[in-house]
């Protein structure tokens, strides 16, 4: 999605927006656009492609000023043209905006201002005229803003650059929006990445915030609710943890954290997982609630809090809507999400409004860690490949380890932890990743991939199709092993290959199925911590009880990411995609 940075201080904007915007690029993006306040006016350059190509053919780097915006546009509202890209001016070259997010009402808002002059096709550009057209009457900037705020329906965080202004003006909804305090000057950002490496001291900032950001201070009024405090938070993570360092990519560097934030979990005190137990011990029913790959998280905790005796279900954030005639006061709530901001969860909060909820979220400050209740910080740090890996497997460990407690298996539970961090040392052995290599080289000229298991294998299958398409490009289906035979086993012949995922508990189960698979000339990629006859390929995993699907997960990640790299893509940015998907 969209991606925002702006600097007003002392220094110049122009090292530390290049710098932030080549950091939010990882969200997705089609144009690159900046605004500058200047002497002569404001400079606007912008274009589609990639924000280097823009940079070098405007000469971006070239340009100075101490008040600016860099945006990068994935488009929603208008195809990808230069036209479309951001900020927006308004008719008299007097402000530029850039925004995040979707104006529902554009098109009566756009009839309503008749006389001006259009040069886009965007929802965002109606932004430029109706702040304008305030002007024009006589409201200074502040005004004009808040006013705009209030006409527009949507979630939409925007940031307003006036030449005749010493500040920049913002205002966040919907979409993610952080205040950065630095010593010569102050961040407004789509996130804390961006700029840590000049500041650490953040506000979170709330729905309805407008911020006043001059050059050495700033100001926030909330425009829904007066009573929003405005803290100052210290982040606890440093520029290092989001850089590449000496990995090729994000991905990778990403899913090898794992072993270390794993070995982390021995020393946590749990006191958030501790108290989320409580309340779902006695909930009527526990949703929980995630998209895309936190939904798989979700699966693997409502398969979790059900084996522990407590009754739940994983709901993706768009279907909760079936459930809004069934929800009741004493359902608890589990919310999971990396970056807190999906709008396909977002947008059902009001169905879980009189119920607690609990949040397994990796972004601190974000829309949704603020909504709930009892707020479990993943604690993956900055996660910027495209493709969630980490955040992945840590949602799945705190979403079982709320079962667990809440069962009263305190115990097995840290036992299992240890069990799977002893057990992780071997995971990533010479023989094991060469099996990866040697299976990824076989993937990567397929068109098809099944991936199939039972009970938890089956999520993980579901997580390991989803990995292999967002990166690979490939066609990658999971099915439920059990199930194959009701259908998808007509589709077998000798050049099908499918990843097969076999834990102990299903071991026989699922190799009753692979052996109707093998029967009909199919290939087996084997992921298990037995060779078995079945396998045409295997790789080996580790035992790890009650997170053996970590060991697998990290397997499934890295088959994932090789294939990307046999292909020549690049697994941080697959086409298409954007790391948080804040619209519908
Ligand atoms: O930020 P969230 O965890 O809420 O994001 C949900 C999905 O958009 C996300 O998991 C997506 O499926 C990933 N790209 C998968 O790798």
């Amino acid at each position: 999605m969209c991606g925002i940075i702006a600097y007003n201080g002392q220094d110049d904007a122009v090292p530390y927006l290049l710098e932030g915007i080549r950091n939010l690029e990882y969200r997705g993006y089609d144009s690159f656009g900046c605004a500058l306040d200047s002497k002569v006016g404001i400079i606007i350059k912008k274009d589609i492609g990639k924000v280097d190509d823009v940079i070098n053919k405007y000469k971006v780097q070239n340009l100075s000023s101490n008040k600016a915006i860099f945006h990068t546009r994935w488009a929603t509202h208008g195809g990808v043209k230069t036209e479309n890209a951001h900020p927006m001016i308004d008719c008299t070259h007097r402000i530029a905006v850039a925004h995040n997010g979707i104006i529902e009402n554009w098109a009566e808002l756009k009839e309503s201002l008749g006389g001006h002059k259009f040069i886009s096709d965007t929802d965002t550009e109606v932004l430029s005229h109706l702040i304008e057209e305030k002007l024009n009457k006589g409201a200074d900037i502040q005004t004009a803003v808040k006013d705009t705020f209030k006409q527009i329906k949507g979630s939409s965080s925007f940031i307003v650059l006036d030449k005749q202004s010493e500040d920049l003006v913002a205002v966040k909804k919907g979409s993610p929006l952080v205040l950065g305090i630095a010593k010569n000057g102050n961040f407004l950002s789509s996130d804390v990445p961006s700029f840590v490496r000049h500041t650490n001291k953040v506000v979170y900032l709330s729905d309805g915030d407008m911020v006043v950001l001059g050059k050495k201070s700033y100001s926030i009024t909330n425009l829904i609710n007066k009573d929003v405090k405005h803290e100052v938070s210290t982040v606890n993570f440093s520029a290092k943890h989001a850089e590449k360092g000496d990995y090729e990519h994000f991905m990778i560097k990403e899913i090898m954290e794992q072993l270390g934030l794993m070995k982390n979990l021995e020393s946590t005190d749990f006191k958030d997982v501790i108290q989320a137990a409580a309340l779902v011990k006695n909930a009527k029913l526990v949703y929980l609630i995630g998209a895309g790959t936190s939904y798989h998280a979700a699966m693997l905790g409502a398969k979790a809090l059900r084996e522990n005796g407590i009754n739940a279900v994983a709901v993706q954030g768009q279907d909760l809507i079936t459930y809004r005639k069934v929800i009741s006061a004493d359902d608890v709530f589990i919310i999971i999400s990396q970056s807190g901001e999906t709008a396909d969860i977002i947008n059902v909060l009001p169905l879980m409004s009189k119920n607690k909820k609990i949040g397994i979220i990796n972004s601190d400050g974000s829309t949704l860690a603020k909504e709930v209740d009892v707020f479990i910080p993943i604690g993956a740090g900055p996660e910027k490949a495209v493709a969630s890996t980490k955040s992945f497997t840590l949602s799945g460990v705190y979403s079982t380890l709320i079962a667990m407690f809440a069962a009263g298996r305190n115990e097995d539970a840290i036992h299992d932890l240890k069990l799977m961090n002893m057990n992780m040392y071997n995971l990533l052995v010479p023989s094991v990743l060469s099996a990866i290599d040697k299976a990824a080289e076989k993937i990567k000229g397929l068109e098809n991939v099944f991936f199939l298991g039972r009970d938890s294998d089956y999520i993980m299958a579901l997580e390991g199709a989803l990995k292999l398409k967002e990166v690979s490009y490939i066609h990658a289906e999971a099915i439920d092993a059990a199930t194959f035979k009701h259908g998808p086993l007509a589709l077998i012949s000798d050049k099908v290959y499918a990843v097969a995922i076999v834990s102990e508990s299903n071991r026989n189960d699922t190799l009753y199925n692979l052996q109707e698979v093998k029967a009909r000339g199919g290939n087996i990629i084997g992921i298990s911590d037995k060779n078995e006859n079945v396998f045409d390929m295997f790789i080996r995993t580790q035992e790890g009880g009650s997170f053996g699907f970590v060991m697998q997960s990290i397997i499934l990640q890295l088959l994932a990411y090789k294939t990307s790299i046999l292909k020549g893509i690049n697994p941080d940015r697959p086409k298409n995609l954007a790391k948080s998907v804040t619209v519908k």
